[in-house]
């Protein structure tokens, strides 16, 4: 099915989604196989081993780049396998600058593991592209920003970093989990990469682990293909098939996502019970402009994403709010059609360093909601009876 021809939503159920040739089935077979019968020895039918290629990741693969205007999917195993893969591209010495209040894992991996194979990483606030300007040096190969940050939503201007990136001859990838494609396409502003935890928004179930990277580079990608397959840190044909069948979707959850999260951020904002709300889709978002221009559904609307952290100034109130929660579950993760809440001072980000956590402001009294699908009725009165009234 050729790309530009149709809209967002139409690709998210037709690419990759084609009928099967052989029999017909509408919704596509799941080749639940390690290898496959070669005609003669170098004469295979386009797959020879599952860890390289299967068709079933085949289409995942497709969907997903074509939701990213890419040209290349390259599906891993989970987001913090799509991230890993991408920084074994460098080579020892290479240095790359990431946004400061980057996901968690994505932290402790650099710092704890891939710094001790030769990586240099700098965490700066890439919402100032002045802290970028000083700390690129001859051996700086990536800037890796993630927009907005989880869980103090802060922004980045994906474009004016990919001008400068650019000037610098400096590749970019922005880790665009918590928008999903539906609600930000970094291509289409310059980035050179798009990283995916697709466990969030593109399962958007709570029920799968995934990761995925897409690009319009072709070298970039025949790279990322090799360390697929040489790692083997890769989908199960199953779990392709769920995500899949998930993006069919992904339009319609993220919309009726984003529009719950405002309604919501907007009680909360109004509420005496809570300190400070922090949802870009609030006018007083220092970083709301931004957000309104670059945050975009596929139709060129503003869309805020699903995720709303607020302060609720004592440990003592959150804990009374998470006891007395039950739309919202206590839980890990995010981009779900069930509505989650965590502390990430003692979850998501436990193993980001104390100090590291002061100087980004992420304080133990701070809770994220995830809003999902639910009636939004029930969500308000929900998180009213959670807050004491
Ligand atoms: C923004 C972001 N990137 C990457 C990841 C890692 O993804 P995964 O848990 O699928 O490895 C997460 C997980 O929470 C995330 O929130």
């Amino acid at each position: 099915m050729p790309n530009k021809e149709y809209k967002f939503e139409t690709r998210a159920i037709r690419k990759g989604n084609e009928a099967d040739s052989k029999t017909g089935s509408i919704s596509p077979p799941i080749h639940l196989t390690s290898t496959y019968l070669q005609d003669g020895v170098g004469k295979d039918r386009g797959f020879d081993y599952s860890r390289a290629s299967n068709p079933t990741r085949k289409r995942l693969e497709e969907n997903i780049a074509s939701l990213e205007t890419g040209t290349h999917g390259i599906a891993f195993s989970s987001g913090m396998a799509a991230t890993t893969s991408l920084f074994q591209t460098l080579s020892k010495e290479d240095h790359v600058i990431i946004s400061r209040n980057v996901y968690g894992g994505t932290f402790r991996m650099a710092t704890q593991v891939l710094s001790k194979q030769g990586l240099y990483f700098d965490f700066v606030d890439t919402r100032d592209l002045s802290n970028l300007y000083d700390k690129i040096n001859p051996n700086t190969k990536w800037v890796f920003i993630e927009t907005p940050t989880n869980p103090l939503l802060e922004l980045t201007d994906i474009q004016a970093v990919a001008d400068l990136c650019k000037d610098a001859n400096i590749k970019l990838a922005v880790d665009n989990t918590f928008m999903s494609p539906y609600g930000q396409r970094p291509l289409d502003l310059g980035a050179d990469c798009v990283v995916h935890s697709s466990t969030k928004y593109i399962g958007g179930h709570s029920d799968v682990l995934g990761g995925a990277i897409v690009t319009r580079d072709d070298e970039l990608a025949s790279q990322l293909y090799f360390i697929q397959k040489s790692g083997g840190a890769v989908p199960s044909p199953f779990d392709c098939w769920l995500l899949l069948r998930s993006t069919k979707t992904l339009a319609l959850r993220v919309k009726k996502a984003s529009e719950n999260a405002l309604l919501l951020a907007q009680m909360l904002d109004a509420h005496p019970s809570v300190l400070h709300t922090i949802y870009p889709g609030l006018q007083n978002h220092p970083q709301h402009q931004l957000a309104k221009r670059q945050q975009k559904t596929p139709s060129g609307e503003s869309i805020y994403g699903g995720i709303v952290s607020i302060n609720l100034g004592s440990k003592k109130k959150c804990d009374d709010f998470l006891s007395r929660s039950s739309v919202f579950s206590l839980a890990e993760s995010l981009g779900g059609v069930e509505s989650l809440v965590c502390v990430p001072y003692e979850m998501t980000h436990a193993d980001v360093p104390m100090d590291v956590k002061r100087s980004i402001n992420l304080v133990p009294e701070l809770i994220r909601l995830s809003v999902g699908i639910e009636h939004i009725d029930d969500l308000m009165a929900d998180i009213k009876q959670a807050l004491g009234n």
